[in-house]
């Protein structure tokens, strides 16, 4: 992309044109949050969103690579391009995100869909404008993928409106667990500076934003590049602000400490949740997976926190299948689950992905038996979540409105300090507001509540 580029131009045209775009975003809320960059990027441009995806004039796809199915399914979708592309000569499809980090996969891609005129990695988006001038003006395909790089700052975004929103704090992960992709296609870690992020909350609060949700792969090991800052000091810092509430996430278990469970419970802006992801019970599969924990280690963990900040709401990550996972290093996950409890959990069937080691391990497990596995922890932790949300039946709470209920009419909905969602009878207009509430039922992954003092 070394011819000229007029920026002028590409925004007269676009302007002119009334041009429109759509983002079909998959995978965990990192990218959820680049594609609040990338729709910052384009209405600066002039580009204003498109309700359908079949009537805009650039579909971008941002596309996650954590397990194969994400990935099927999207190839899927990117093709289905092709019928509207037929009706639509102009519109422009492109694909970006995790997917076209790894190696060869934005060739396939073009090979496969010779519809498909723009690819671009994880850090590029901030050429995305000079990307679609040669689309547009030289009928050029452009490939734009680069390793490592570091994302710049003050790239405009067009986020979600309050009351809550990300901010990101560091890109990047250094830990290599040995089923994960998330480093080849994220690269190195990398922290961004804690005067650009707490310039970011407080310019957020100014907006009406009341919560942020600090985002990074693996949040405690924020700082590390630089001299004696960590991650509860950010912390800290951002409480200072005054917001009126944060949250962060993931935590990975090998960089949790004491000092970071004292400063949640320091702060009353600091919410009393924490995403902790196990991945497996059995310290043998652990050690496997390069989680640099052991069970015990895990289940002490677990103890301090609960000594520090009891009415603690704890979710994980749980990992089936690993290779050579036996049927008892299976039921040891199970019995950690018994044993902790957690209040909500994601379970993923293990996924073989190319270029990490564990997709070269021998034993690869069975699907069928994977297929019970997973079963039988999603039953387990259907009931524990049901329970643990029966235990808050009685209790008051404070929850932040967020907007309509999605299930009935004349609700409301939003999530109480511990990161639960409480549906309840209330006005529209107490969007944004933190409302003191009574949980008056438990349902299955969510709460019932009523408004206190009506
Ligand atoms: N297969 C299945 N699940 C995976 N995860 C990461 N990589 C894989 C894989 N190859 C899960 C982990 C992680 C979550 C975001 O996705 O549990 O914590
Ligand atoms: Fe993947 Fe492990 Fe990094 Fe999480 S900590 S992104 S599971 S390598």
């Amino acid at each position: 992309m070394e011819k000229n580029f007029d920026i002028e131009k590409l925004e007269r045209y676009i302007i002119d044109n009334s041009l429109t775009y759509y983002i079909e975003t998959y995978g965990c809320q990192m990218n959820a949050h680049d594609s609040e960059k990338i729709s910052g990027i384009l209405s600066s441009l002039g580009y204003s969103r498109a309700q359908d995806k079949d009537k805009a004039d650039l579909v971008l796809f941002n596309t996650c690579c954590v397990r194969e199915n994400a990935e099927n399914k999207i190839y899927g979708n990117v093709g289905k391009m092709k019928q509207y592309k037929k009706h639509n000569e102009d519109m422009i499809v492109g694909v970006c995100g995790c997917m076209m980090q790894q190696k060869g996969v934005a060739d396939d891609l073009f090979r496969m869909f010779p519809f498909v005129e723009l690819a671009f990695g994880t850090t590029n988006m901030q050429d995305l404008p000079e990307m679609l001038y040669h689309i547009i003006f030289d009928k050029e395909r452009i490939k734009l993928i680069e390793d490592d790089k570091i994302a710049e700052e003050n790239v405009p975004m067009k986020r979600t409106p309050p009351p809550l929103s990300t901010v990101n704090i560091m890109q990047g992960c250094n830990n290599f667990c040995t089923y994960c992709i998330v480093p080849y296609v994220r690269g190195r870690e990398h922290s961004r500076r804690i005067g650009d992020i707490i310039t970011e909350v407080e310019s957020l609060m100014k907006d009406g934003y009341r919560e942020v949700m600090l985002l990074g792969q693996n949040v405690n090991s924020y700082g590390s590049e630089f001299d004696r800052v960590t991650f509860p000091m950010l912390l800290e810092e951002v409480a200072k602000t005054g917001i009126d509430r944060i949250r962060f996430m993931t935590s990975h278990p090998k960089d949790a400490t004491l000092e970071l469970f004292e400063t949640m419970a320091r702060h009353d802006n600091i919410c009393n949740q924490l995403h902790l992801p196990v991945q497996a019970g059995s310290s043998r599969v652990l050690k496997a997976m390069n989680r640099r924990y052991t069970r015990e280690d895990y289940l002490s963990l677990i103890k301090t926190l609960r000594s520090i900040i009891p009415d603690v709401v704890l979710s994980s990550d749980i990992m089936i299948g690993f290779p050579g996972e036996t049927d008892d290093e299976f039921e040891e996950t199970v019995s950690l689950m018994e044993e902790v409890r957690y209040d909500s959990a994601f379970t993923f069937v293990y996924s073989p992905r190319k270029g990490t080691p564990a997709a070269e391990m021998p034993d690869q497990i069975p699907e069928e038996i994977k297929q019970k596995r997973i079963m039988k922890i999603v039953a387990l932790q259907n009931r524990i979540t049901y329970e643990s949300n029966l235990k808050d039946v009685g209790r008051s709470d404070r929850v932040l409105v967020e907007g309509k209920s999605s299930r009935d009419e004349g609700f409301i909905a939003g999530k109480t300090d511990g990161g639960k969602m409480v549906n309840l009878r209330g006005d529209i207009s107490l969007v944004g507001q933190i409302i003191p509430v009574r949980i008056a039922e438990a349902k299955k992954t969510t709460l019932v509540g009523e408004i206190e003092g009506r």
